[in-house]
């Protein structure tokens, strides 16, 4: 199987063209493929006739997307539909990674496939628009809804947080939003098997269980062994420009229904606690 992964040199793409040993995997940065050329995209989409494309790429400053809307709309809306129309071109599938951020966040029970959409934030609607015209496009196409990722190739909570507690006697994280901590190499497993599943439509996929950011922090200074004092506020005392959806757990109902299960959030904290304290 051909697989060409946009968004490779992302967090979740560092961990996931390595782990895709069994196929033929080309992976592309912003620089060989930027998504908002629609010529280019084409171009290279004809040129590896991939039978897969999964579609990573994205402008994901979410604080930034309100101050540079069409910036966010032109990559993460716009963007997505040239690279979902280049796959209906060569007749490849196409597994496309959008957000809990299509959601607003205000049901206190997990969020299922099936809930509508209800984006407060201009990130948010990106999101919710591109999976809309890409479902336009081909209903077949597989979108994949994930949260809160960590791991070592980019942005990642447990790092800052390590960081933070290494340096301050205590630490302010906010305790009012709830969400599934998701480890990118989990994550990364589970985009390879719902390929080679033929997986279609949308999909709820993140490491099991769920916790608020204060409770995240809290884990990941007791496995590091430190004293820091973490200390819960609220999302109101962290000035962001960016709504965040206070509650935003995603129902594995979907993964289960294909025979997939992903771990606890706290086994995967463990093993990447334990992978980043290794001699690289
Ligand atoms: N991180 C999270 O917590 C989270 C949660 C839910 C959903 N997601 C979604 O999961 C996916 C992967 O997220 P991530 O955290 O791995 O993102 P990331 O670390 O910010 O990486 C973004 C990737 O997108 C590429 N990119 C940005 N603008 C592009 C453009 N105009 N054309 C082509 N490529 C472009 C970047 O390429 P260069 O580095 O080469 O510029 C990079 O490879 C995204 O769709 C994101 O929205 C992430």
């Amino acid at each position: 199987m051909r697989v060409l992964v946009f968004g490779a040199t992302g967090l979740l793409g560092k961990a996931l063209t390595p782990r895709w040993s069994a196929d033929e995997v080309t992976g592309l940065s912003s620089r060989d493929a930027d998504i908002r050329n629609p010529h280019r995209v084409q171009e290279l989409v004809q040129q590896q006739r991939p039978d897969w494309i999964v579609l990573a790429a994205a402008y994901t400053d979410v604080d930034g997307c309100e101050s540079n809307r069409e910036l966010a709309f032109a990559v993460n809306r716009d963007g997505v539909v040239n690279v979902g129309k280049a796959a209906e071109s060569v007749g490849a599938r196409l597994l496309f990674l959008s957000s809990y951020y299509v959601f607003d966040g205000t049901k206190t029970t997990p969020y299922e496939v099936s809930d509508p959409r209800n984006p407060q934030s201009i990130y948010g609607k990106t999101k919710a628009e591109a999976e809309i015209r890409l479902l336009e496009l081909n209903p077949k196409f597989c979108l994949v809804r994930t949260s809160w990722l960590f791991g070592s190739g980019g942005k990642c909570f447990p790092d800052t947080i390590l960081r933070l507690a290494a340096s301050r006697p205590a630490l302010d994280v906010v305790d009012d939003q709830r969400g599934c901590p998701t480890y990118a190499d989990d994550l990364a497993d589970t985009i390879i098997r719902l390929c080679h599943k033929n997986a279609s439509g949308i999909v709820h996929a993140t490491n099991t269980g769920d916790c608020t950011w204060f409770e995240f922090a809290q884990r990941i200074v007791a496995i590091a062994g430190m004293n820091t004092q973490v200390r819960p506020v609220s999302t109101q005392q962290m000035a962001r420009s960016a709504t965040r959806p206070p509650y935003s757990v995603l129902s594995p109902k979907s993964l289960h229904s294909l025979g997939i299960e992903m771990p606890s959030w706290q086994d995967a904290l463990a093993r990447y606690m334990r992978q980043r304290s290794q001699p690289s």
